[in-house]
């Protein structure tokens, strides 16, 4: 396995070509290193968002992971260096006790760390110690300037509190003259064939005056483990293959590595960490190799989540951009016999 120079992965373009030829030559086992990292430090969530599979859980095994695992976890990025680690994915990262601490040592390996966040807890203790992080990105997940809407998708969360919790880590983060982390702001809206993913004049007011970078996105079904209905529109026209499965994994809290950022419930886990295996390992293991062949000959109708998913219909898989042009061929042989490969982690 190899992994990819600075210049090659901050291009986000080029990126995505490589992933997208290692999907058209149709291979199994990838010669590159994941290209991004989640590391989910826990699957509790303080809220109960209508649109996200977490609130449906039930009596599911849930819990924070332990800083043995993640140094272990951390030595292995540390060698891989994927273009980002993402410290959240199914539940509420300012939850775990340590987070500052994990925040700090995987900074430390050099790869750019993203946290998401519903900010319910960051009070000014929590700002500041944050602050005190060298965190590269943070991304608020505010979704909408509506208060009434806000309310009834965010339940146990409260509009007012949660502005005041951003508005006042934006002010304390200006007050020290810091550029990091940068601020990211989220906006969820409905999927609708025909609606430009923007974001709203109303939600740009809220932030006016603060450097930060909105975003914007649509709702998506989690894989069919969201109980919201208004998927079916997403089903434009056919399927394209999984572009996850080239991409990214997710350690999950207990070590077990799942192989979606959407699969909360691990209907697909690649590899098992605490069992010895290692990311290197599950990346190319016999499981991620089954959904691999799976996704080439069409077979993802046939399992779980695969079959609910609406992210193989989204229509940002289809933007065309210059650097989508540049031969895949080209970049492919570039790259493939450009790069040594890293040393082995040591266990
Ligand atoms: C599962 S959350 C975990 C992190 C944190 N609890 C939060 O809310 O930011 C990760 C991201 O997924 C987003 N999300 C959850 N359900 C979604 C859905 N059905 N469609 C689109 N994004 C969703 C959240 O807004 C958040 O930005
Ligand atoms: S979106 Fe985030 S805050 Fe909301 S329930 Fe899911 S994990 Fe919790």
């Amino acid at each position: 396995m190899r992994t990819i120079p600075t210049r090659l992965e901050s291009h986000p373009e080029l990126r995505r070509r490589l992933c997208a030829e290692a999907k058209r030559r149709g291979g199994l086992v990838l010669p590159y290193a994941p290209l991004e990292i989640f590391v989910d430090p826990t699957n509790i969530c303080d809220l109960r968002c209508t649109f996200c599979p977490q609130s449906n859980w039930g009596e599911r095994q849930r819990g924070f992971m332990s800083m043995e695992l993640f140094e272990r976890v951390i030595a292995e990025v540390a060698v891989l260096k994927p273009r980002q680690l993402k410290l959240f994915c199914y539940g509420e990262t300012l939850l775990h006790p340590q987070l500052p601490e994990m925040i700090h040592k995987a900074e430390e390996t050099g790869v750019p760390v993203i946290i998401h966040t519903n900010a319910k807890r960051l009070d000014e203790e929590m700002a500041r110690r944050i602050l005190d992080t060298p965190l590269s990105e943070i991304c608020f997940s505010f979704d909408t300037a509506d208060r009434d809407l806000y309310n009834r998708m965010r339940i146990r969360s409260d509009f007012d509190r949660v502005l005041g919790n951003i508005r006042r880590f934006l002010t304390l983060r200006q007050e020290r003259g810091a550029s990091r982390p940068q601020v990211i702001l989220q906006e969820i809206i409905p999927f609708a064939p025909d609606k430009p993913c923007v974001n709203t004049p109303e939600y740009r007011q809220l932030f006016d005056g603060f450097d930060v970078r909105l975003d914007v996105r649509f709702l998506h079904s989690f894989a069919g483990a969201s109980t919201e209905s208004q998927f079916e529109t997403m089903r434009l026209s056919g399927t394209s293959p999984c572009h996850e499965i080239y991409h990214r994994l997710v350690i999950a809290f207990d070590g077990k590595v799942h192989a979606c950022c959407l699969d909360p419930e691990g209907h697909n886990i690649i590899g098992d960490l605490a069992a010895g295996d290692t990311i290197t390992s599950a990346w190319n293991s016999p499981a991620m190799q089954r959904l691999r062949h799976l996704t080439q000959t069409g077979g993802m109708g046939a399992i779980a989540p695969c079959n609910q998913c609406h992210m193989l219909h989204h229509p940002y898989q289809k933007r065309r951009r210059f650097w989508r042009r540049i031969p895949a061929r080209l970049l492919w042989w570039w790259y493939t016999r450009s790069l040594a490969p890293p040393a082995p982690p040591t266990p």
